[in-house]
């Protein structure tokens, strides 16, 4: 064999294999990809209410997208928050909105038909003969209906939402032993429960121990997110999940408090800078570097900004983009107005054991008075009424969504 002969078949099989490689390599992740698709439509299918098509055709009034929920293609992509042009819904020109405080109700989000699945929530109801447990399973089904009904009226889309799955499930909790979903709404009890599930879980004998720094920053509690879109699927299907809101007002200014009133090492040079740079005239020098003193006022200012300095935050991004409650059908919806009550009910009805009651624990500046409505009245005080009745706009849908009554600030 001459050395010519030799040279040209490695040569042959080296091409060969390399087109073998190429081939198999887009076969696979074309399998992957048509696999992975199927999956996260049937776990759309799964989460997403029905509308019927006659609801549909009534619809002729102003729509929001989906897109407003937080949901765009766009918004898939890149996760920083995208609010351009001021208005209380993520991407929609104020221009879109007249008089949106004044006829609310004109409101509609086009959702597309989807079959409808009665998810049974893996909750134990056989004991609620007993009268006050009742009146708890009352409040809880009209929570639902409230909600399912706004949802059916007012979210729409006009085609099939691009909706990622997985970032729609990214801040809800996991705890497999209960089969429990909790959906997280940091300042409406947030840490509490995840002390709660940490003891279902197994993992601590009682919330008691279970330190602040342990339930935010432990890697004790698994996200929805970083199973498989199976996994996903599976859970969001056969778990219990629940929520708990708080009024948009009380935990705006909760938020508020807690990060810029008391020395904080990321929300003061990260925030804080950025909002007495933008908005503070004649800052000090001091202010500008440390971040610290921002006042609600402030705070207001950047929050209602087109152009915000610096991007929004889970304490205080509205539920309905934290949650998604129009898209995962939450079995149990708890407001932080009646806390204590409502987790302990939830608690035996997934047969949490007997011992675990829901803690009642403030463990960061507990000394500080809680937010209650007459601390809101006192910050909002401060707010012009414009700016004022923009804030409502903002957290408009949470309102409305969770039955909290709308305040206007002029009367
Ligand atoms: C539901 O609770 C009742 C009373 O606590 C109990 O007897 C029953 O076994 C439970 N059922 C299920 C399916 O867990
Ligand atoms: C909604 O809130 C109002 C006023 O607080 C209350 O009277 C009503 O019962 C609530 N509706 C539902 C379905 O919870
Ligand atoms: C939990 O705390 C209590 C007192 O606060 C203590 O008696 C108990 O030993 C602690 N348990 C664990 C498991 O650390």
């Amino acid at each position: 064999m001459n050395l010519k002969l030799v040279y040209v078949s490695v040569l042959m099989f080296g091409v060969a294999g390399l087109l073998l490689f190429m081939y198999l390599q887009a076969w696979i992740e074309e399998q992957y990809t048509e696999s992975g698709e199927k999956l996260h439509q049937q776990a759309i299918h799964q989460v997403f209410r029905v509308i019927s098509t006659e609801e549909l055709e009534r619809i002729t009034k102003t729509w929001i997208t989906a897109e407003h929920l937080g949901i765009s293609n766009k918004a898939l992509k890149d996760s920083t928050h995208s609010q351009e042009d001021g208005s209380p819904f993520l991407g929609m020109p104020a221009s879109l909105i007249p008089g949106l405080s004044e006829e609310p109700q004109k409101i509609t989000l086009l959702l597309q038909p989807l079959k409808q699945v009665v998810v049974p929530p893996a909750m134990n109801k056989t004991f609620i003969s007993d009268n006050s447990w009742k009146t708890m399973g009352e409040t809880q089904e009209k929570r639902k209906s409230f909600l399912q009904n706004f949802c059916r009226k007012h979210v729409v889309s006009e085609n099939r939402p691009q909706i990622h799955l997985v970032r729609m499930v990214s801040r809800i909790y996991v705890e497999d032993k209960h089969k429990l979903l909790y959906c997280e709404v940091p300042k409406a009890g947030c840490s509490n429960w995840k002390r709660v599930l940490i003891v279902l879980s197994g993992l601590a004998k009682s919330a008691a121990n279970i330190t602040h720094n342990a339930v935010h920053y432990g890697k004790h509690l698994k996200k929805l997110d970083s199973y498989d879109l199976k996994g996903i699927h599976m859970r969001l299907k056969t778990y219990t999940k629940v929520i708990f809101v708080r009024d948009p007002m009380e935990r705006l200014v909760s938020a508020f408090r807690d990060k810029f009133e008391h020395p904080n090492s990321y929300y003061h040079p990260v925030f804080g800078k950025a909002i007495i740079k933008k908005y503070r005239l004649n800052a000090g020098r001091e202010a500008l570097t440390a971040g610290s003193g921002v006042t609600f006022k402030e705070f207001v200012k950047y929050l209602l900004d087109s152009h915000r300095p610096v991007g929004m935050d889970t304490h205080w991004e509205q539920i309905n983009k934290l949650c998604y409650p129009c898209f995962i059908n939450y079995d149990f919806i708890g407001k932080f107005e009646t806390l204590e009550e409502d987790a302990n009910y939830f608690l035996r009805l997934i047969g949490a054991p007997e011992g675990l009651v829901f803690p009642n624990f403030k463990d960061r500046h507990a000394t500080d008075k809680r937010t209650n409505s007459e601390v809101v009245q006192q910050y909002l005080a401060e707010i012009p009424d414009k700016e004022r009745q923009q804030t409502y706009d903002f957290y408009y849908l949470d309102y409305l969504m969770f039955n909290y009554t709308v305040p206007y600030a002029q009367p």
